[in-house]
């Protein structure tokens, strides 16, 4: 998940100053049960709800072995295929960071996962999410190009002091975009297929907009960090979606208008 700044004391300037040890051995038996509620409970509610590539991914990475993955694991599989890399970092990191750690093909996971009294409601991403949520789609090829070209746009933009353009593009597709598949509408972005509840909510849900995505509705459309999104947008599909992030540039992004 796009993250927000942190303080420290001395705040880290380079992407590598917040990586950590995941470890894995902490984990208690606990945590990894918490996992597998969560995992079992997902995959059971999403069924066909999400974009066919996340369902190769969450096979091709194994994430249904059992217990919190790790993240050398991970990577075994990941970094063969498509270059990404999964780093631990202990909470929120600072956008600037976050679109140069996705420039670098680097992706940064929580070294934590909530507890039972946390299963619906997240202050912050936990390892669930970053791993079950955006780990699967980073394996597929053009997928993990978009990812990559929207990290190089969002570090542009936000040397720029212009991040907000760039997390707006991310927030409507990586996170909580949707996408056509075989006429169907389905889940693209891992805030959606990492929640219990907006997962049905972005696409059942009476209440929500659902809205044609373009990369010019997406930079001009605001986004929520703590609730549900009040509206989402759809690609005509997910090769629709890389096609128009991969044909963007910075001088483009910088140039489209924030409001309506
Ligand atoms: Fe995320």
């Amino acid at each position: 998940m796009l993250q927000e700044t942190i303080t420290t004391d001395r705040p880290a300037r380079r992407w590598q100053d917040y990586v950590v040890p995941q470890c894995w051995e902490k984990f208690t038996e606990d945590d990894h049960a918490v996992w597998d509620l969560l995992f079992t409970r997902q995959v059971e509610l999403l069924g066909s709800r999400v974009a066919s590539p996340f369902l190769d991914g969450i096979d091709l990475l194994r994430l249904s072995h059992p217990g919190v993955p790790d993240v050398e694991g991970l990577n075994a599989i990941l970094t063969p295929r498509t270059g990404w890399h999964v780093v631990a970092v202990p909470g929120l990191v600072p956008d600037d960071i976050f679109f140069a750690m996705l420039a670098e093909r680097v992706f940064p996971v929580g070294n934590f996962i909530r507890t039972r009294a946390q299963l619906d409601y997240l202050e912050a991403p936990d390892c669930f999410h970053d791993m079950f949520g955006h780990i699967p789609m980073l394996a597929h090829h053009d997928f993990a190009e978009l990812a990559e070209h929207v990290g190089r746009l969002g570090k542009i933009a936000c040397a720029a002091d212009e991040g907000e353009r760039v997390a707006r593009l991310y927030w409507h597709t990586v996170e909580f975009g949707l996408a056509r598949e075989h006429g169907g509408l389905k889940i693209l972005g891992a805030g959606l297929a990492s929640s219990f509840g907006e997962a049905h909510f972005s696409l059942e849900s009476d209440e929500a907009q659902r809205l044609p995505f373009s990369i010019e509705k997406a930079v001009r459309t605001p986004y929520k960090h703590d609730a549900f999104q009040p509206r989402y947008l759809v690609s005509e599909s997910l090769d629709r979606t890389i096609a128009d992030v991969l044909a963007l540039d910075a001088d483009r992004v910088m140039s489209l208008p924030l409001e309506g």
